[in-house]
């Protein structure tokens, strides 16, 4: 690792991740790490400069104060104690340290370098990979979202052909995505792109079925299958890359910082397929994580993309899914995104999207009585999608997106703009 560290013990902290951030954003790289770590394996960490040992709120467990092991103190790296009443060092802070007497810490007393940046970070992902993997292949599910994306990238510089991309196109992606997917990992970027086109074998299993959870679990579950169909057809392939980021690993606010697995990987595949993870963003935080990929030059479009769920489209054509409604929500969907980023709106509002409920209403069409659809226009901001609030977007916008939807969107007659907060609405609609 060319990168010097600074390492953050979780002594119960909430502020360990904004404390990384921080510490990031002074061009140092850092990392947390479990209270009980041992002074073997925190020397194992390459290049590390000293330790923070973050205390706070949660740092009594079932009655006992929480401490790092008695070597840490001895063992020679400079030691910054944040509301940790039993350190057994020098310069004690009780509160969330300043920017000033942070920098002072990491630059003075640490003497580490600013060398944290996205080109270093690349080159020694380059180096891990490649050490890891040797002349092995990796297959990875390619879904076209923001972090998938920027590990395919990560690891086509890696280990070029060495690397197979799956996408499985459920026939919930948004309108142009697979497409997309497939114009820039196959013919711009030239990597060993696989791609399975399973609309009929997805709709097919969903229809009629109305529960948001079944409907959730038909998706992953087919997802699973159809994945693995593709791997059982490949030979030879070691390993699985996941586009796991830093967030997915820290569990931010327990007593102390546990490692916790990925859980949105391509879990559950079967037994006798058993693959040793890549996982080359996993220390990466959400914007970094965009930063790497405009770094490996994957388009703006593909790293800033906004959110979009697994089960994509699936959950937002509400109820039974049927191809006239789906496609609806499509045509809708691409009409919003289009007029949003006429408005400049796209690069200020956090999630938006339309849905398409299962019910009718009546209306008028060439002066006869019409029985269609409706569609709900959502546009939501939010820092962590645990609250969010409306975007309060401006009538005339509105008024263009409706009328583009209403002559040029079948089965449709009635558009509605969703008021609702969360709580008590979620984002999505199932
Ligand atoms: P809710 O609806 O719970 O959504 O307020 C919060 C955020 O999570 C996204 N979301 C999902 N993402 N699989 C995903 O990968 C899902 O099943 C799923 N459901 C919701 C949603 O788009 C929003 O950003």
């Amino acid at each position: 690792m060319k990168q010097d560290m600074i390492v953050i013990l979780d002594l119960g902290s909430t502020e360990n991740t904004t404390l990384a951030r921080q510490i990031r954003d002074m061009g140092v790289y850092s990392e947390i790490h479990p209270h009980d770590i041992t002074a073997t394996e925190l020397k194992a960490l390459e290049n590390v400069k000293g330790i923070i040992l973050n205390g706070g709120e949660n740092r009594v467990v079932d009655g006992q104060p929480v401490d790092v092991r008695g070597e840490l103190y001895t063992c020679g790296y400079p030691i910054l104690s944040i509301d940790h009443p039993g350190a057994k060092c020098e310069k004690q802070l009780k509160a969330f340290p300043e920017e000033a007497a942070l920098r002072e810490f990491v630059f003075t007393d640490c003497k580490a370098q600013a060398n944290w940046n996205m080109k270093n970070f690349i080159a020694d992902q380059v180096e891990l990979v490649r050490r890891q993997v040797g002349d092995k292949k990796v297959l990875l599910a390619l879904s076209g979202g923001v972090d998938s994306s920027v590990v395919a990238a990560l690891l086509l510089k890696a280990i070029g052909q060495q690397l197979v991309c799956v996408h499985v196109n459920h026939g919930l992606m948004r309108k142009n995505e697979s497409e997309s997917v497939v114009e820039v990992f196959q013919n711009q970027l030239h990597a060993n792109l696989i791609y399975v086109d399973a609309t009929e074998r997805f709709l097919g299993k969903l229809a009629g079925v109305s529960d948001p959870e079944q409907k959730r679990k038909i998706i992953g579950g087919e997802f699973i299958h159809v994945f693995e169909e593709e791997a059982r057809k490949l030979k030879g392939i070691d390993f699985l890359g996941q586009g796991t980021i830093y967030p997915d690993i820290i569990e931010s606010g327990t007593k102390t910082a546990k490692m916790v697995k990925s859980h949105h990987n391509v879990g559950g595949l079967p037994e006798d397929l058993q693959f040793e993870l890549v996982e080359p963003l996993k220390q990466l935080f959400k914007d970094e994580v965009r930063a790497c990929g405009v770094e490996l030059g994957l388009p703006a479009s593909m790293v800033y993309r906004q959110p979009f769920p697994g089960p994509g489209l699936g959950v937002r054509c509400l109820g039974a899914i049927t191809r006239d409604r789906l496609e609806a929500v499509r045509e809708s969907d691409a009409i919003l995104r289009e007029e949003f980023a006429r408005a400049g709106l796209d690069k200020k509002v956090w999630q938006y999207f339309t849905v398409v409920p299962d019910f009718r209403s009546v209306g008028m069409k060439n002066h006869a009585r019409v029985f269609e659809y409706m569609v709900i226009i959502r546009a939501i901001n939010t820092v962590d999608a645990m609250t969010a609030s409306i975007e309060k977007v401006d009538w005339e916008v509105l008024e263009k997106i409706t009328n583009r939807i209403l002559a040029e969107v079948e089965h449709v007659n009635r558009v509605c703009y969703d008021m609702s907060p969360k709580p008590p609405a979620t984002i999505e609609f199932e």
